[in-house]
């Protein structure tokens, strides 16, 4: 109500008797809600701007042109290479991003990266229902839980091998509609994805890495900090020694410490435990116990809870309250995915009520939020950060057209939105860049600038679980990479786009 008194009392000011003042005057209110309005552009800054949307708006125009060229309208399996090709891609490559707050254990690293992996000694394969399970074992002492073949010797035997290997491994394919009909056949291969990787990633040489290259490749992208969500499955030696929740966080505690030795920019990593949502209350009271042991061993790495798997299939939040409450009691707060669905009224749409009511300090997707209107005034007013995933959510089926995600509405009316990659590995992306590219391109308006990157990127800071000392320290880092960044783009150091600049 006061929103809508304040909106009539600005249009009635508004009203100059002259049409076009008019008709200004409005579109600069309208803007000025959006990501970004309010950040005032240093001289440098105005110029990297005025660089950055001239490439925007010829990029906007081949779109428009021939909407089979505009990749955020695109599968991201057809699109992928033609944002390889893009300049504002090469920008944003080279853009401090500040952090990534939303991807899981298990699709961190490149394809690329996970498939090099499966050249290691003593792999081994089984397929059982359409799942490839891999394993590492000692020769003399191999599992009889299933059909174990050395992946060495499938290799040698099968000529189509290594792309069925990618395939089991990724659930990118040529043909998406096809390969995936509905948003299940998709989480069903998705799901076959986790299974299949799992037991290659947790031997511990595999698994420790993993998270270095995770870690890597975040920062190869100009990304200084994380905050990973994972389900602690153990991990295992080749003389098979089990490591625990506990001892696996203590592992991915140590990879970030030796990480930011080697690449002392790095700002860090922080944990967010995240188990399947689909359990048994009994199993949801081992979880509780989990995280209050994790919790209370690693109090400055683990900062939260979150439950995870495809929503729609359930269990709802509102199924765990008492042992929600009990977490809440161990500290650290709540990340909880919620609203991830299309289905308006249902549990999964409803997530999003407990969510907000448990005090979660970010909501994974929220895609269903602005369908509550009170709710999503709650949410903005409160600062409740969403954590916004553009291609998992077309590549996982609730919008095809990323002009139409639902976030677009979010970045114009200036909610706390974060751009993050949820599980890049699994479809062919690397960092941030490709989300954050289809973000910019596909969900801002044409006038839309450097404004918006620069206030995407204080976002993923200041959203962050980091104490106040460390955000210091964390925004700090990034101003000098910034500054860095937009003198270098000023200076068109990176590119050589000279026909472009002299527009400028
Ligand atoms: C931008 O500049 C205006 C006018 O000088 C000022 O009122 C506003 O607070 C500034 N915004 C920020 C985010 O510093
Ligand atoms: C994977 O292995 C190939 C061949 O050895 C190498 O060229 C490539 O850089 C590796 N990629 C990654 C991401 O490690
Ligand atoms: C064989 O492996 C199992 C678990 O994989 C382990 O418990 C057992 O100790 C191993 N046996 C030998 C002789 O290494
Ligand atoms: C982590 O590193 C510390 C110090 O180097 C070491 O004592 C500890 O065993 C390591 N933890 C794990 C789980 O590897
Ligand atoms: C857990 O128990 C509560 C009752 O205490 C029940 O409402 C809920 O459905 C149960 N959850 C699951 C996942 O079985
Ligand atoms: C959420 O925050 C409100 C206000 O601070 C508080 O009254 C309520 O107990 C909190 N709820 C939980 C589940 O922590
Ligand atoms: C912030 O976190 C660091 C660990 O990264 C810790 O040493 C410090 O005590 C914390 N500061 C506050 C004010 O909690
Ligand atoms: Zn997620």
């Amino acid at each position: 109500m006061k929103k809508l008194i304040l909106a009539i009392a600005c249009l009635i000011n508004l009203t100059t008797g002259d049409y076009w003042t008019d008709r200004e005057k409005l579109i600069q209110l309208d803007r000025a809600s959006n990501i970004g309005s309010t950040l005032n552009l240093t001289e440098k800054e105005t110029i990297a701007d005025a660089f950055i949307l001239n490439l925007k708006k010829q990029e906007l125009q081949v779109g428009f042109n021939d909407p089979k060229k505009f990749p955020s309208a695109l599968h991201f399996f057809k699109s992928r290479p033609i944002i390889e090709t893009s300049p504002i891609f090469n920008i944003i490559t080279r853009l401090p991003k500040g952090s990534s707050l939303h991807s899981h254990d298990l699709a961190l690293t490149s394809q690329e990266y996970l498939y090099n992996q499966t050249f290691r000694e003593n792999l081994y394969a089984c397929l059982t229902d359409d799942t490839l399970l891999l394993h590492f074992f000692n020769p003399n002492n191999i599992s009889t839980s299933c059909e174990w073949t050395l992946l060495k010797d499938l290799r040698e035997n099968r000529l189509d091998f290594e792309e069925f290997l990618k395939s089991k491994m990724s659930i990118v394919r040529d043909d998406p509609v096809k390969a995936y009909p509905t948003i299940n056949e998709v989480w069903k291969g998705f799901q076959q994805t986790f299974r299949t990787v799992v037991g290659l990633i947790t031997y511990k040489p595999v698994f420790e890495g993993f998270f270095y290259q995770a870690l890597r490749e975040l920062r190869d992208d100009n990304v200084k900090y994380a905050e990973i969500r994972g389900y602690l499955p153990h991990v295992y030696d080749l003389d098979g020694r089990l490591y625990d929740e506990e001892e696996v966080v203590g592992i991915y505690e140590n990879v970030t410490r030796r990480f930011k030795e080697d690449f002392t920019d790095f700002v860090g990593a922080k944990f967010i435990y995240a188990p399947n949502r689909r359990v048994t209350n009994n199993t949801m009271e081992a979880e509780v116990q989990i995280y209050k042991k994790i919790r209370s061993a690693y109090a400055d790495f683990v900062v939260g809870f979150d439950l995870v798997g495809q929503e729609d299939k359930g269990w709802p939040l509102g199924d765990y309250i008492p042992q929600l409450l009990e977490i809440r009691s161990a500290g650290g707060h709540f990340y909880f995915h919620a609203g991830e669905t299309n289905w308006f009224g249902f549990a999964s749409d409803e997530d999003l009520f407990d969510a907000v009511l448990l005090n979660a300090t970010r909501l994974g997707h929220a895609y269903a939020l602005l369908k509550h209107p009170a709710l999503a005034e709650a949410v903005k007013s409160r600062g409740i950060a969403v954590e916004v995933c553009p291609i998992s959510n077309q590549v996982l089926k609730l919008v095809d057209d990323l002009r139409n995600h639902p976030a677009a509405v979010m970045i114009a009316d200036g909610y706390p939105v974060v751009v993050a990659p949820d599980d890049p590995g699994f479809w062919g992306a690397r960092g941030l860049s490709y989300d954050w590219y289809v973000a910019f391109m596909g969900m801002t308006s044409k006038g839309t600038g450097l404004r918006f990157l620069k206030q995407l990127a204080l976002n993923s800071i200041t959203y962050s679980s980091l104490n106040a000392t460390e955000m210091a320290g964390a925004l700090k880092q990034w101003k000098v990479d910034w500054d860095d960044f937009v003198d270098g783009l000023v200076r068109n150091e990176y590119f050589g786009y000279n026909e472009v600049l002299k527009v400028v």
